[in-house]
């Protein structure tokens, strides 16, 4: 790696990793910064969902890129899974929200119908059908839409096989190594600073995650949070087969004897304690799907940190005055959604690559939240 590679990326979750493989097929030189974080790291607390209906209003104009990004997994799955031999276990069966009233009832059919009208598989089902996909649900359910094509993956595995892959192209991994801010010089950035000293690089990707808004140095503030989600796996008693339920408060994955239930969504800081009440709320929401879990026993419970943004979408592509600042932050409860598709973005502006497809972006433009604030850059 020379002195001053080509692009540094701030962050080794699973949005850097795919920045740093999207990259290195570009042929660019990368120096991958991990921190190293382990208490509250978003990548290895998240349930591995791909809840590209399940995460957006049919009016949200997010909802064409989630679709996008969960497709994308399609081909780049396989595409890792033979180049590293690692099994990422993606599943696409199908996402359920389950409805418990008449006034979610109409709202959900008549977003099943605008889904469906805009092209994306979405159906309706009544209780009976449901039952048939995750049997045990609370009857007192009235039925909910099933996102036939939405699923998940494990992201552990998909985020070390995009490690491999990138490291298989001559991506360097500075483990360990804390990044404060990035050091700029006459409007634009030449490097990063960090706890081990300053680094030059020729682009900078932040994506740091929830530290993201933390970074000094930024042209102006990011506007990027931490929202803590507490999350429990629960013992189930009879053999469930696979499935994923939205509830009112929460969301169940089934499989065999474990239930996987999450999340609070709590405004922290960077707390990751956890705690009765977060407890309690994620056996409450697990129990108001599945009757039989309100009892269950709690086999384990973690505490994961995602990046929140003011509108809840994630902040993608480069900074509107500075020309080799990028963004790949503030992907909220969507970062394994978002990942591949992410990683694809940013890299496809430094090959020679045509523009493969045209997809709006505005909904993740970094200069949506500073459009009428130029006047607060501080560079
Ligand atoms: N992806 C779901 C959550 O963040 O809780």
């Amino acid at each position: 790696m020379s002195k001053n590679p080509d692009v540094i990326i701030i962050g080794g979750g699973i949005v850097g990793a795919s920045c740093a493989l999207a990259l290195a097929k570009r042929k660019c030189q990368v120096l991958l910064l991990d921190a190293g974080i382990t208490d509250g790291a978003a990548t290895p607390a998240a349930a591995g969902m791909l809840g590209a209906l399940a995460e957006a209003s049919p009016d949200d104009a997010v909802l064409a890129l989630h679709v996008r990004a969960r497709d994308i997994y399609t081909t780049l799955v396989p595409e890792l899974e033979e180049e590293t031999g690692l099994d990422l276990e993606l599943w696409t069966g199908g996402i359920l929200e389950a409805v418990f009233s008449d006034a979610e009832a109409t709202r959900l059919k008549s977003a099943v119908a605008r889904l469906r009208q805009s092209g994306l598989p979405a159906d309706w089902l009544s209780l009976d059908e449901m039952l048939e996909c995750a049997p045990g649900l609370n009857p007192k359910i009235l039925g909910g839409v099933l996102a036939p094509d939405d699923g998940m993956l494990n992201q552990v595995k998909l985020h070390e096989a995009l490690l491999i892959a990138a490291g298989n192209r001559g991506v360097e991994v500075r483990q360990d190594c804390i990044a404060t801010g990035v050091i700029s010089r006459s409007g634009i950035i030449v490097g990063v600073d960090t706890k081990q000293g300053e680094l030059s690089a020729g682009n900078v990707v932040i994506a740091a995650g929830a530290w993201s808004g933390a970074l000094t140095g930024l042209p102006r503030p990011l506007s990027v949070e931490p929202v803590k989600g507490q999350m429990s796996v629960v013992q189930v008693k009879t053999n469930r087969p696979r499935s994923i339920v939205y509830g009112a408060h929460g969301y169940v994955l089934t499989n065999g004897n474990e239930a996987m239930v999450g999340a609070t969504v709590e405004h922290a800081g960077f707390n990751t304690d956890i705690t009765d009440n977060g407890t309690e709320y994620v056996r409450k929401a697990a129990a108001e799907v599945f009757p039989d879990l309100g009892n269950a026993e709690i086999l384990r419970s973690w505490t994961g940190l995602r990046p929140g943004t003011p509108d809840g979408r994630p902040i993608i592509g480069r900074d509107p005055d500075v020309t080799n600042l990028w963004y790949a932050t503030g992907h909220g409860r969507n970062g394994i959604l978002m990942a591949g598709l992410t990683g694809h973005l940013i890299g496809r502006n430094f090959g020679t690559d045509e523009i493969d497809e045209e997809m709006v972006l505005d909904p993740v433009d970094p200069g949506r939240f500073w459009k009428n604030r130029r006047g607060r850059l501080v560079f």
